[in-house]
Formats: structure tokens, C-alpha cells, sequence
């Protein structure tokens, strides 16, 4: 499974991307707004640091700004993938820019039909936004359970990309699942590398090596 860091911070994101963790970054309107800076300017800087797909999201609703928004995106690097909500309009939009060469990721998806007319619109990537599912009392990860089984039915080639994670179990579920892609917010990214019997087991060595007094490296 692909890791994808879900930020718009860039000290973040060269962070993990040095430790080999970030295969791609989602970026979305909230996190353009967090970041305070230009779309333009952070979404260039980003996609120079990660060679693999960087996410930018029109803000248009209609198809032609979506279009021209999109160009000026498309515009910012090859890493671009063009980001659209699902809805009528962005998925006409996803056709065309999937036709144009472009990569797609269809957000804001919160049922498996929904991700059957982005595979049909010829997404590259649909993201189905777990944590919020989660939050009005269904369970997130059973939407992406039935996403894979459709798109495996079919041979869909549009990547699950499973978004609005909010714990490291979210991301474990995903995997045993076959997700293709987590996108993962940074805390959480690191949140996984945790466990108190590493933590403990580590202090046992530690205290041992101690004792025999040697130097490994001089
Ligand atoms: O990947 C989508 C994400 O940024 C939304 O997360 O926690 O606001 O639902 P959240």
C-alpha cells in the first residue's frame, strides 16, 4: 500500500518524505488554508520535493472553471494530479482531463456507487473520506471493503486511495482491506513507528550494553 502524506506543510513533508515514507501528498482547500500560504506557490514547492503524485483541488463547481482551473494546476508541474468533488460536473471533468493525459483523484466520495461513476469517469484515484463516515455513526472502513469488491468485480484500474484517516488503525485496515493508497496526516504517519513494548524492549538493551562497557564503533 502507497502512503500518501495528507498536509500542505512542506517542513512536514520533506520530513518524512527523508525518511522514505511519502509516496505522493493530497492537498485540499482546508489545508491550503492551514498552510497560509498561495496555492500556486506551496503546491510548486511541494511537488519539487516528492517525485510521486501531488494533489491539487480545483475550487470551481462548474465544468468550464473546473477546466480552466485545472489547466492552471495541471500547469504547476508534471507531478500534478488534478483533484474534483463528486459531483456531476466533476466527474465530466475527471473524463476530460483523465482523456487530456492528466491524473484525477475524485474526492469527497461517501458511497460505493458514488466510486463506481468515478471508475467510470476514468479516475485515477478515488478518495473516500473514512474518518467522516465514521463520525455520523457508520463504519468508514466497510465503505472501502465494498469499494474493492466492485472495482475487483469489474477490474477497475482507478486506485482506492483511503482519505480522512484519523488513526493508525484506520491505516491497518485499509492494508488488510487492499487498499492501494492511504493518505495520512503527518502525527498519525508517525503515530504508526509506536509501541510500548519497542519503547520498553529498547530500554532492556540499552541498559544491558550498558553493563558489558563495550563501544561498537570506537
Ligand atoms: O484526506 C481528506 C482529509 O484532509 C479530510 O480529513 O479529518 O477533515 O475529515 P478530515
Amino acid at each position: 500500500m502507497k502512503f500518501f502524506v495528507d498536509t500542505a506543510d512542506v517542513d512536514d513533508i520533506r520530513e518524512l518524505n527523508a525518511l522514505g515514507l511519502v509516496d505522493g501528498v493530497t492537498t485540499n482547500p482546508s489545508l491550503i488554508l492551514k498552510s497560509g500560504r498561495d496555492i500556486i506557490e506551496v503546491t510548486k514547492e511541494i511537488c519539487g520535493i516528492v517525485d510521486g503524485p501531488v494533489s491539487a483541488e480545483v475550487a470551481a463547481t462548474e465544468y468550464d472553471q473546473m477546466m480552466k482551473e485545472a489547466a492552471v494546476l495541471g500547469d504547476i508541474a508534471d507531478n500534478i494530479c488534478i483533484k474534483l468533488p463528486l459531483t456531476l460536473d466533476g466527474l465530466k471533468a475527471c473524463k476530460s482531463l483523465t482523456d487530456a493525459g492528466h491524473k484525477t483523484n475524485v474526492t469527497l466520495c461517501f458511497s460505493a456507487n458514488q466510486a463506481l461513476l468515478a471508475a467510470k469517469a476514468g479516475a485515477t484515484y478515488i478518495s473516500p473520506f473514512v474518518g467522516r463516515v465514521d463520525d455520523i455513526g457508520t463504519d468508514g472502513m466497510d465503505l472501502i471493503q465494498e469499494i474493492r469488491t466492485i472495482y475487483d468485480n469489474y477490474d477497475f484500474k482507478t486506485e482506492i486511495l483511503v482519505a480522512s484517516i484519523r488513526s493508525v488503525s484506520h491505516v491497518k485496515i485499509a492494508a488488510l482491506i487492499g487498499a492501494d493508497v492511504s493518505t495520512i496526516p503527518p502525527s498519525t504517519l508517525r503515530a504508526l513507528v509506536k509501541h510500548p513494548l519497542t519503547d520498553k524492549g529498547l530500554a532492556a538493551f540499552l541498559a544491558d550494553w550498558e553493563k558489558t562497557g563495550q563501544d561498537i564503533a570506537g
